[in-house]
């Protein structure tokens, strides 16, 4: 969604904003443009399209002069995505440009509020209420015009503001949608996430709630929504670019799948101490465990199929019901939850605005809350009452892949570390588990090795228009997100389905012209899909087997198989998806598609 820049130092701002936004294009955008000030204005250069149109507009940025600026990628809500809709907006007398991420809910009261006073609007969207806003406001104080601007507006935002008579500053506002502050030395930025001043600079600063901040080129300011001064927290990233780069990859996906047993490593191995697993950030005492009658995780997208996977697991180790639901529905189902119900919240990026209202509603109704976030210091991780990180770092393709496999690792930790609390598992079985947890990144190494045949299988299936996805039980769940995989980045039509409901329905659609992916990776359901598969067969469907090393009866039943390694049955998930997501990676790959940026997607949806 969305990134924000702003650069203030003794340096040209263009390069270093078009910079920014080019480390910030794996968020998702389809316009892009920067605002400069230089002697007392504000010049302006916007396009649609890729931020290589905006380079060649700018010549690199050569053609903007001037040490302070902002920049903007925009991913389209309000209006067409074209050179007019794209930010940074300018007020009617020009001397004010914003940069917004967000929503701005009551715009059209407002723009109805400002039209009557005689303000012209060029765009669509809603941003152009705060610019002009700001200009309403401004009676020669800066701040005091920023802070009536933000009082009046509803919804979420990010903003970065210039105003052409303070030309050595700029103010950055946040509500309820991400922005961090880099502070350097002889210049300090604004951006939407890490990624895009990591080069500059490692200290940084989280914006809450309500905060804005003043940067000038030799100092940062951090006010509360009252505008008093505060002592910010100064946070040092441990992460460097590299982390953030291609390092020899054609794609960042491919980089990142190949990443995962490294990241499955750094989430697992620090949490375990003398053979047992030790949640430092979680307090939970016993006492609190043996009160909990309920969990309910809740998530979106890739992160809530790790939830219904997990469910599996955590309560057949711990005996809890569990219950899972789309972070977009729980806001709004009058959920049954007290202060009985542990909330556990996945999220890659920590910024997700469903999952972030879902969670603020469960916690107002008195859930316990725990957060597994990969994003240090963002909303997610701030709100709920304990945060576990999966320590994945920065994932840059849209597509997640290190960040669902290491929320999986830690949801692993969280059911061994729960049932240990309950009294559910003998020493010895503990033990055994814990062992084999420490497997994983071998684990998910082997099932990188055993996939070396899916760029030839994917030059015979990426013309195929329409696949399913079947398995049962945690191999459904797994099928869930091999089929979102495929469907986001190589955009052919895709279903998962419970492979037992497949003859309630969806097979009136099986033909010969059907791809069928068949996970059956657990030996006490293999018999049961593998009928599933003959159904399908019997009606001159192609299926693509996935199975245990070792298992002969599915290459007798299906066209093609991939094999993943044996492990403890519990775990099968994490190694069972690798396969999946490299079959869509290279059949994205036949496809010509745009693998890291796939469109109309989103890294980060920081709106409803
Ligand atoms: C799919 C994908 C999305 C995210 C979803 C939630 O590959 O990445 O489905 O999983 O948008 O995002 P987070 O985990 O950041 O809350």
């Amino acid at each position: 969604m969305c990134g924000i820049v702003g650069f203030a130092g003794d340096q040209n701002a263009a390069p270093i904003l078009l910079e920014g936004l080019k480390l910030l294009e794996y968020r998702g955008y389809d316009s892009a443009g920067i605002a400069v000030m230089n002697e007392g204005k504000i010049a302006l250069t916007k396009s649609q399209g890729k931020i290589a149109n905006l380079c060649e507009k700018t010549q690199d940025g050569t053609t903007m002069p001037g040490f302070i600026g902002i920049g903007h990628t925009r991913w389209a809500t309000h209006g067409a995505p074209n050179d007019t809709n794209a930010h940074p907006h300018l007020s009617n007398d020009g001397k004010f440009a914003v940069v917004h991420n967000g929503i701005i809910e009551n715009y059209m009261a407002l723009r109805e509020e400002l039209t009557a006073k005689g303000f012209v609007f060029k765009s669509e969207t809603d941003t152009e209420v705060i610019v002009n806003l700001l200009e309403l406001y401004y009676k020669g104080n800066l701040k005091a015009a920023v802070m009536k601007t933000a009082a009046r507006l509803e919804g979420s935002y990010a903003l970065g503001v210039a105003c052409a008579d303070f030309p050595d500053r700029l103010f950055a506002v946040r509500e309820a949608s991400p922005l961090i502050i880099g502070v350097g030395v002889g210049e300090n930025h604004f951006a939407s996430d890490v990624t895009a001043i990591i080069s500059h600079t490692r200290n940084v600063i989280y914006l809450e709630d309500g905060e804005f901040a003043e940067l000038t080129a030799d100092n940062v300011t951090v006010y509360d929504c009252m505008g008093n001064a505060i002592e910010p927290q100064v946070t040092r990233i441990s992460w460097d670019i590299e982390a953030a780069e291609k390092g020899g990859y054609e794609h960042f996906m491919l980089k990142e799948i190949m990443e995962q047993p490294r990241a499955i490593k750094a989430t697992i191995e620090p949490r375990v101490k003398d053979g047992r697993i030790v949640l430092d950030d979680f307090d939970m005492t016993e006492e609190q465990f043996k009160n909990i009658n309920k969990i309910l995780i809740t998530a979106c997208g890739s992160s809530y199929y790790v939830a219904c996977a997990a469910k599996y697991m955590i309560e057949q180790l711990c005996r809890i019901p569990v219950t899972t639901e789309l972070a977009s529905e729980l806001r709004y189902c009058d959920p049954i939850i007290d202060e009985r119900t542990l909330l556990i919240v996945l999220s890659q990026s920590g910024e997700t605005a469903d999952t972030i209202a879902a969670l603020k509603e469960c916690k107002a109704r008195g859930a316990r809350t725990l957060a597994i976030v990969n994003v240090v210091g963002s909303t997610i991780a701030k709100l709920a009452d304990n945060v576990l990180y999966t320590w994945a770092g920065p994932e840059i393709a849209v597509a997640t892949t290190k960040a669902y496999t290491t929320q999986m690792a830690v949801m692993f930790m969280f059911a061994l570390y729960a049932a240990d609390k309950l009294g559910k598992l003998d020493n010895a079985e503990y033990d055994r588990l814990v062992c084999e947890l420490l497997l994983l990144p071998g684990v998910v190494q082997r099932a990188i090795d055993l996939s070396s045949d899916i760029p030839e299988l994917a030059k015979k299936y990426y013309k195929t228009r329409s696949l399913f996805f079947i398995g049962r039980n945690v191999d459904y769940a797994i099928c869930l997100e091999g089929s979102l995989k495929m469907k986001e980045i190589s955009y052919i039509h895709s279903e998962a389905y419970a492979a037992g409901e497949l003859k309630h329905g969806p097979i009136a659609l099986v033909d010969d012209k059907t791809l069928l992916i068949a996970a059956a990776c657990y030996e006490n359901l293999f018999e049961k899909t593998l009928s599933n598969i003959k159904e399908v067969k019997a009606r001159g469907a192609e299926v693509l087997g996935i199975a245990l090393e070792g298992n002969r009866a599915m290459s007798a039943e299906a066209d093609e198989v991939l094999y993943v390694p044996r492990t403890e049955p519990m775990f099968n998930a994490i190694a069972e998806i690798i396969p999946m997501q490299l079959l869509s990676y290279y059949v994205a790959k036949e496809n010509g598609c745009d693998i890291d940026k796939p469109k109309n997607l989103a890294k980060s949806v920081t709106v409803e």
